[in-house]
Order: C-alpha cells, then structure tokens, then sequence
C-alpha cells in the first residue's frame, strides 16, 4: 500500500485549510527518519490468542470464568480457542517477521505456567510453549518484549480476594521470579503490568471486566495500591537477582487518553491536568515522580470527598514512607498504551455515592469533528499522541518511552484505509515528539498482530495488521493493506520523501565501494 506523497501533501493542506483556525488542533506531517536505535514493534497478549483455554494443564483465569459466564461478552464469545495461537507458533512468527519488526510484545498466561497461581505446581508444558516462541522469534532476529500480567489472573488468587489482598504481592513475586529465572536468558524487554488502571477501573470499579466487582468508590484504589506493590517488588527481584548477569530492562505499561481542556479558563486547564493525573499519574507518578506517591491532587479531592460522605480515612490508600523510598524510580522504561483523546472540563460533583469518576469533578467529551472508529471510546487524534509524549517528558523527565500499544479498530476490510491513515498520522505525531520537542520515545509498538478476542466486545471489532478467519478451523491469517504500510515505514525507519532518488544515491554509493 503506497501512499503516494502527493496524497500525503494534499490531505495535509486540506487538513490546515479545515482545521487552521485552531492551530493546536491542525494535523500536521513531517517526513524524516527515527533515530537510528529506534524499535518497532507489534503486540498481542495470551488470552486474547492463545485459546487452549485448558489445554496441556493450564488452569484457569479470571477471563475464562468470566466469559463462561452468560451476558458478560458480545455475542457470548469467549477465548476457549481464540487465534489458537497455542498451536500456531509457526504461523504467528511468520507473520511478525513479515513486518521486519525489532520485536514482539507477547503476554506470559500466569495460569499456564501455574495452574493455581503459586508456585505449588509448575507446568512444564507451559513453560515449554513459551520457551519454543521465544527461541521461534530469536531465530528470526525478532527480540520478545514479555508482559508478565495481561489481566488473565489464575482464578485460584481470585478466590482469595484477587488484587485487593496484599499477599498477591508475593505471589506475583515468585510468579515473575520463574520467568526471569526460565525465561530471562533471551529476554531484554519485560512489562510487569499491562495498563493496570483497566484493571482497576474496569475490573474493580465498574465490573465490564473480570473479575466483575462493581466497587467504584474503593475497589480502583485497593487494587491499584496491591498492583503498584507488586510491580515494584518484581522490579527489585530482578535488579537483585537476574539483572547482573541478563541486562535486560523492566517497566509498566500505563494506558492514557491525551486530555485537551475545553476552553482556555484556569479552571478547565486545571480539570485537564487533574483528568491525567487521576488517570497516568495515579501509576507514574509513584513509580516515575519524585515523590513516590500518588498525585497531591488526588490526595486532596478523593481525601475532601471521603470526609464530606461521613468516612474517617481516605479511600485513597496511602505509602508509607519506606514504600514511596522504594516505589521511586522502580522501572527501567516508562510503557505507554495511547489511542485516543478527549475534550475536558470542569465539573463540580454534587455530594454523590464514592466513586473514582465523580471523585475527579471533571466532564470528559469528544469533538464531533473528530474522526469515529468503530469503538464509542477511540476517536482518531493524532496530534493527543504528541501531546501526551510532551506532557510525560515535562513531569518525567527523560526515561526512555516505549510506546506499548496503539492502534484502531475496525469492521475488518483487508482494504484497510482507516488503519493506514491511523498510524500514518499518529507515528508522525511521535516523529514530530521526537524532533520536535526532545521526547526520549525509543519505540513504538502496533496493537494488534492480528484480530483477536477484544474483551467484552468479543470478536466484533479487528484492531489487526492482519485478518484471521474466524470461522476457518485453521484460522488463517492474511495480511491487510496496513500490514503493508507499518512494513513500509519499519523499513524506512520513518517517512522517506525522496525515497527512489534515495535509493538510486545509495546504490551509486555501494557500486562505487565495489569498485574500490
Ligand atoms: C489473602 O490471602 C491469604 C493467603 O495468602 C489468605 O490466607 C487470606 O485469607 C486472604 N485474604 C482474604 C481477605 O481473602
Ligand atoms: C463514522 O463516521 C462516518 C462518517 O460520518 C460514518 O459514515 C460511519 O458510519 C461512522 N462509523 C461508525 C462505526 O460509527
């Protein structure tokens, strides 16, 4: 799929003449390269393509609890078999390697290496998948980017209260031990964490997502506390014990929307900041910040906000001092999951029930203007992903960013122009970050390989480089136009625009080294 350069330059000056009057919300597109140590990426995780839901001995997750139960998904589809993804090792790296991507972002099944969730019993048969994917990739020159934690927690730690019981903190120790220890020999890229606050919210808040608990004033923030525990116990077991002699790095990934304030007043402004820092900051700022501790702001209001319903504590949790000591600076590389933006205002609750949205006082919209997807939630901004990398670098600093996931959603065409012009625009806006504002991102990762198991959504919406045929038994895999296009600029390193007096240049260059 070639986007012809003068498609490009035509839709950016259509976009300058449509949206010139605001000049922060104007596309715009530069050509040039990455830096010569850039990685590309593409990403999936288990649940969503494995199937073998209770195959070789694994045990089962909360998802498969979940979606064996009526009315929780779309359709009732469920990931008993997936992409079969188990039985597909072959196929899968195949595909990857097409790309010409540095790496794969893949998910460990904490259920299929521990059936229970604790080290009681090991399942060799897991460990043996993963280690045969692994070596797969590696003989392709494709580095694995492993997440340890893709949401699919063994049902067995459920039973015991799941990320509100604090002993999860050592399980998801030991759990994460045994894959630095059988796994970490050929692994550099590890994600403890895969966008927690979806775990959280989702899962513990607003129960769309396994396990299905409807807590919103106090379930996000017990479970974020054990979560945030983990990661950074994890962190140190591998600085400790694996790091001197594997080298490899250890990060979260935290999703977040960019959040442009509605209008220029303080107020509006001030919601803006305090909508990203209730949803990024709550993970990046303990783990990233100098503090080591959940943002001042949602200290305040969830604190005013307890007090004003009559409780004595703050739902918020908070660190002790040794905890925020240790929290500080606990990842090697900041992960970012971005796909979309959102407009916000200020908006002064009413005296309500707790509730980790109400507790922000802030109204969250989308610009009508504002190109749709096939998902209510994702509406295509590129220029938020640029904004957002700014705003990660001012309160950050410099740690290296990978970028874990983006992506869109789709009906599933193989002619897919949306998708194209999707991460056309959005890796510009990360090009542009880089050029242009001095933003440390070292690498972008596209959601997804292929169409997959998208939660509670089912198998309606493709986010896939490549289509799988879901009613085919082998569940063949072929690749979409945009599957073609991310190639193109993995192979460019970035946007070429002279890219045939380019390649001429360099090929004169290399007869004359022959000659030589
Ligand atoms: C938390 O887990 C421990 C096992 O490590 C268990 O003994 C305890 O009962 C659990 N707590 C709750 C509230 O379920
Ligand atoms: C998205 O917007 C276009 C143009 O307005 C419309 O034709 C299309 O049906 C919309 N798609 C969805 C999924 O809402």
């Amino acid at each position: 799929m070639a986007v012809s350069r003068t498609t490009v330059l035509i839709g950016a000056f259509l976009s300058v003449l449509t949206n010139g009057i605001d000049s922060q919300r104007e596309e715009r597109f530069i050509y040039g390269a990455f830096p010569p140590d850039f990685m590309w990426g593409v990403a999936t995780s288990a649940y969503q393509i494995e199937g073998a839901w209770n195959e070789d001995g694994k045990g089962p997750s909360i998802w498969d609890t979940f979606t064996h139960t009526p009315g929780r998904t779309l359709n009732g589809d469920n990931g008993d078999f997936a992409c079969d993804s188990y039985h597909k090792i072959h196929d899968d790296v195949e595909m990857i390697a097409r790309l010409g991507v540095q790496f794969y972002r893949f998910s460990i099944s904490w259920p299929r290496l521990l059936p229970d969730g604790t080290l009681y019993h090991i399942n060799e048969m897991g460990i043996a998948y993963y280690n045969a994917l692994i070596n797969a990739l590696l003989s392709h020159g494709i580095q694995p980017m492993v997440t340890l934690y893709h949401w699919d927690l063994p049902q067995a730690l459920q039973n015991i209260g799941g990320w509100y019981n604090e002993s999860l903190v050592e399980y998801f120790n030991d759990y994460a031990r045994l894959c630095f220890h059988r796994f970490g020999d050929r692994v550099r890229y590890w994600v403890t964490f895969n966008e927690p606050s979806s775990v959280s919210w989702l899962g513990y808040g607003i129960g769309i997502f396994a396990p299905g608990l409807e807590e919103p004033g106090t379930g996000p923030y017990k479970a974020t506390h054990t979560i945030i525990k983990a990661h950074v116990r994890a962190y140190y077991t591998y600085q400790r014990e694996f790091k001197p002699g594997q080298r490899g790095m250890v990060g979260i990934s935290v999703d977040s929307d960019w959040k442009e304030p509605a209008s220029d007043s303080h107020v509006d402004r001030e919601a803006a900041e305090r909508a990203i820092l209730f949803k990024l900051g709550w993970f990046a700022d303990p783990i990233y910040g100098a503090s080591g501790d959940y943002p001042d702001v949602m200290k305040e209001y969830i604190g005013k906000k307890s007090h004003a319903q009559g409780l004595e504590y703050s739902r918020l949790p908070s660190f002790t001092e040794e905890d925020k000591m240790q929290n500080r600076g606990a990842a090697d590389f900041f992960g970012l999951n971005h796909y979309t933006s959102q407009i916000v205002s200020h908006h002064e609750n009413k005296p309500h029930s707790p509730d980790y949205g109400h507790d922000q006082d802030v109204q969250n919209i989308h610009d009508p203007n504002w190109k749709n997807s096939t998902l209510d939630w994702l509406k295509v901004v590129p220029w938020g992903m640029r904004k957002l990398l700014r705003w990660i670098k001012a309160r950050y600093g410099d740690v290296p960013v990978y970028i874990t996931e983006s992506g869109v959603s789709d009906f599933g065409r193989l002619a897919d122009r949306d998708r194209v012009d999707y991460f056309r625009m959005y890796i510009n806006n990360v090009l542009q970050a880089i050029h242009e504002d001095g933003c440390n991102v070292k690498g972008f990762t596209a959601w997804a390989l292929m169409d997959n198991f998208e939660w509670t959504s089912g198998y309606s919406q493709k986010f896939g480089l490549f289509h799988v045929d879901f009613t085919d038994p082998d569940r063949r895999r072929t690749p979409r136009d945009s599957a073609i296009y991310y190639a193109k600029i993995v192979h460019q390193n970035g946007y070429m625009k002279m890219l045939r007096e380019f390649k001429k240049k360099c090929e004169r260059i290399y007869q004359k080294e022959k000659e030589i």
